[in-house]
């Protein structure tokens, strides 16, 4: 049985902003794990990751930095970073010393969301995250949290087919295919219905299929495609730890804009600008929903390194052998996978 420190921090791409959080030209404080960061985007639009801390005195730049043509401003004195971090003019004029340098988060921007790759040796990212198509689909809608808990249990959630039935209330569950592991890639796909639990709208029991794509412990995309209103939504959920055992959950909802062709004809009568968004709401509620239902149980369970699994479990066994490449996870080696 391990607490969740014991965990220790994975490796690999983890959420550190999204593309809205950035508007404005906004510098937003973020940090992983340990580490406090600040993200900013630079003169040419690419987002950028470092320390927070100034390398002149210290201050956090989260905190006190601002944009300046394109440039990342310590507000203590003024000092003045390119996006690679190097220091192009003190608040005094005159001469820059060589250690003032931004230490760099190598980072990419992917489906509107800015990760950073965490590595304790800082080592070149060894695999990347593939971008979805978002032509045809509307933006995608965020909702933030922060609560106890790790991203090897949270991404587990995706493949503990289980308590999608007796926590959640889903029902007919089925596994059309075996789940597959990757490299840095787990996918698993499942088929479900579940009832309408909001009082208003009224609508009937929901079919669904779901197709998840885990690029590592910190980037999860689903495919969600609702046969019964033949509607199609992306999902996120990007768990990136926060210190002291925390995570912050970056959940995220966008619907595509066309329907099905034979989805309801009153959904059909809408136009999409309309209803899509309204339809993406009502999804990423859905998903805050079911993860406030999970919290309950991760704000006191733990980690069981040998879980006693049992049929019906989902693939949990392959999940805790792709897991062990993120981290030196002690005894890991779960039971036989038996479902
Ligand atoms: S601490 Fe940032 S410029 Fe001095
Ligand atoms: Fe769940």
């Amino acid at each position: 049985m391990a607490e969740r420190g014991e965990l220790g921090e994975p490796t690999g791409w983890f959420a550190v902003a999204t593309a809205q959080e950035l508007l404005g030209d906004r510098v937003r404080p973020s940090r992983i794990g340990h580490h406090e960061l600040v993200v900013w985007r630079s003169v040419d639009g690419q987002a950028r990751v470092a320390d927070a801390q100034c390398p002149h005195m210290g201050a956090h730049l989260g905190d006190v930095g601002s944009l300046k043509d394109g440039n990342l401003v310590c507000g203590f004195h003024g000092f003045s970073f390119d996006g690679d971090g190097a220091c192009v003019s003190t608040g005094y004029g005159g001469r820059v010393p060589p250690r003032a340098c931004l230490k760099m988060w190598p980072s990419i921007e992917v489906d509107g969301v800015v990760l950073a790759w965490r590595h304790p040796e800082v080592s070149a990212p060894s695999w990347t995250v593939a971008p979805a198509d978002a032509s045809g689909w509307t933006r995608p809608q965020w909702n933030t949290s922060s609560f106890a808990g790790h991203p090897m249990e949270i991404t587990e959630n995706s493949v503990d087919l289980g308590h999608l039935q007796v926590l959640h209330g889903y029902a007919s569950l089925d596994q059309p295919t075996s789940a597959t592991a990757d490299g840095p890639l787990l996918r698993a796909s499942y088929s479900f219905s579940r009832p309408w639990r909001l009082a208003w709208p009224p609508a009937p029991t929901l079919d669904a299929t779901i197709e998840v794509s885990a690029y590592g412990l910190g980037f999860s995309r689903v495919e969600l495609h609702v046969a019964t209103i033949g509607a199609r939504f992306r999902l996120w959920v990007l768990p990136t730890l926060s210190g002291d055992g925390h995570v912050t959950l970056r959940l995220g909802a966008a619907a595509r804009l066309r329907l099905d062709d034979d989805a309801p004809g009153p959904l059909r009568r809408f136009p999409p600008r309309l209803s899509a968004p309204l339809l993406r709401g009502f999804t990423l509620a859905g998903l805050v929903g079911d993860v406030a239902q999970d919290r309950k149980v991760w704000r006191s369970k733990r980690h069981l390194s040998r879980p006693a699994l049992a049929p019906g479990d989902g693939p949990i066994g392959l999940y805790r052998q792709w897991a062990k490449q993120f981290f030196a996870l002690p005894d890991l080696a779960a039971s036989p996978d038996p479902s």
